[in-house]
C-alpha cells in the first residue's frame, strides 16, 4: 500500500473566500493545501466590474498570511448590466480569469444573477472571442421545478440552448450533481468541463435528511439520490480531463447554518484533500489524484500546473480535523465526510 503520495500543488477551481473577518479566518485553510483557486465573485454586493475584482483580489492579498504561496483567480459576476468591454479589458489585464453566471435566485448572493439569457448574449459572444471561460450555476430557479430536478432541466432549457447559441464559448458547469450532468460534459465536446466538490463525492439526500435534518450538509447544489453520487465519483477518478476540483467550499457562521432557514453551503477548504485521498484510494485510483487536483482544471483554463508539490502521508491510525475555526466572534463548522481519514498532508 502507498504511504506517501506527492502531487504538484492542487489547484481549486471554485471557491468562496467572502471578505472582512471571514476572509481573513477561512483563507489560510485554502492557502495551506492550494496554490491558486478561482475564486467566487458572490459577495454583497457582488463583484461585477474588473475595477472590483482588482480591489476584491488586493484584499485577499492583504489578508495572506505571511510566507503564503497562494494566487486568486478572480471571477466577475455577469449581469443583465455587464458590459462586454470591462469584460474584456479585466480579462487583457489578468485581473479575471472566468466570468461567472447565477440564473437569478438559484443560491446564496444570486439576487443580481440573469433572469433573461438574450440579454447577456453580447458579453457571451465576446467572452467566446477572447476564449474567457463562463462558470455556471447549473440550476434554474424555477418555483415550479423540483429542487431535485433543477439541475437537469437546466442543461435543457438553459445550458444546452446557450451553447448553441454562442459557439466557441469554453463552459465549466460547476459542481456538478448528476448522472445527467456528467453525461453532458462527458459527451459536450472540447469546450465544456466540470468542476465536482468534495462534499458531492461523500454525500446523498440521505444524509442531510434521514434520521435528522443536518444543516451542515445542506449545499445548492443539493446533493441528489445515491446513483448520482456514484456517477460523480466514477467521473472523478475516471482520469478524463473534463472533470477537476472544484471544493465549492462555502464558509456561513454556524449560528445561520443551524438556523430554521438555514443557509446553502459546506466549508471544506481544511481536510478537503485528506478526504480526496481517501476517495481516491477507495476508487483504486490514487494514481489519479494528481490530474483531478492538479492537472485538468489547470489545462482547461490555460494555465501551467504548478510548479510546487504537495506530499500526502498515509498514517496507520486515523488524523482527526478541528470540528469547527473561529471567525472573529461567530464559527464555522468544517464539513465531516463521516469516514476516519488516513490521509494527510505533509
Ligand atoms: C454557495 C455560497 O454559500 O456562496 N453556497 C453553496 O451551497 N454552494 C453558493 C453557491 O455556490 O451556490
Ligand atoms: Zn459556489
Amino acid at each position: 500500500m502507498t504511504e506517501r503520495l506527492t502531487i504538484r500543488r492542487p489547484d481549486d477551481m471554485h471557491l468562496h473566500l467572502r471578505d472582512g473577518e471571514m476572509l481573513r479566518a477561512v483563507l489560510p485553510e485554502s492557502a495551506r493545501h492550494f496554490a491558486r483557486a478561482i475564486v467566487m465573485p458572490n459577495l454583497v454586493p457582488p463583484v461585477v466590474t474588473g475595477a472590483q475584482a482588482a480591489a476584491y483580489r488586493a484584499r485577499i492579498r492583504a489578508a495572506l498570511p505571511a510566507g503564503a504561496d497562494f494566487t486568486p483567480l478572480m471571477t466577475l459576476y455577469l449581469t443583465e448590466a455587464t458590459d462586454p468591454a470591462d469584460v474584456a479589458r479585466a480579462a487583457a489585464e489578468g485581473i479575471v480569469t472566468a466570468v461567472k453566471l447565477y440564473p437569478a435566485g438559484a443560491t446564496t448572493n444570486s439576487a443580481s444573477g440573469v433572469r433573461d439569457f438574450d440579454r447577456v448574449r453580447g458579453v457571451l459572444e465576446r467572452m467566446a472571442e477572447i476564449g474567457l471561460p463562463l462558470c455556471v450555476h447549473g440550476e434554474g430557479s424555477d418555483p415550479e421545478v423540483d429542487i431535485f430536478d433543477r439541475e437537469a432541466v437546466f442543461i435543457d432549457r438553459v445550458l444546452d440552448p446557450i451553447r448553441r447559441a454562442v459557439p466557441g464559448l469554453r463552459v465549466v458547469m460547476e459542481h456538478v450533481t448528476t448522472k445527467e450532468g456528467v453525461d453532458y460534459v462527458a459527451t459536450g465536446g472540447e469546450g465544456i468541463a466540470a468542476t465536482i466538490t468534495v462534499h458531492h463525492l461523500i454525500l446523498n439526500r440521505n444524509h442531510i435528511l434521514a434520521g435528522g435534518i443536518r444543516p451542515h450538509y445542506y449545499c445548492l447544489p443539493v446533493a441528489k439520490r445515491e446513483a448520482h453520487r456514484l456517477a460523480l465519483r466514477a467521473a472523478a477518478v475516471s482520469g478524463s480531463p473534463r472533470f477537476f476540483l472544484g471544493t465549492d467550499s462555502a464558509p456561513h457562521p454556524d449560528r445561520l447554518k443551524e438556523h430554521a432557514c438555514g443557509c446553502a453551503g459546506c466549508f471544506t477548504a481544511p481536510n478537503a484533500i485528506p478526504i480526496l485521498a481517501e476517495v481516491f484510494e477507495a476508487e483504486g485510483a490514487l494514481g489519479r489524484l494528481e490530474g483531478f487536483t492538479s492537472r485538468h482544471g489547470a489545462a482547461f483554463y490555460g494555465l501551467a500546473p504548478n510548479a510546487g508539490t504537495l506530499t500526502l502521508v498515509r498514517g496507520q491510525e486515523p488524523v482527526t480535523c478541528p470540528a469547527r475555526i473561529a471567525a472573529g466572534a461567530e464559527t464555522v463548522t468544517v464539513f465531516d465526510p463521516m469516514m476516519p481519514l488516513h490521509w494527510s498532508v505533509a
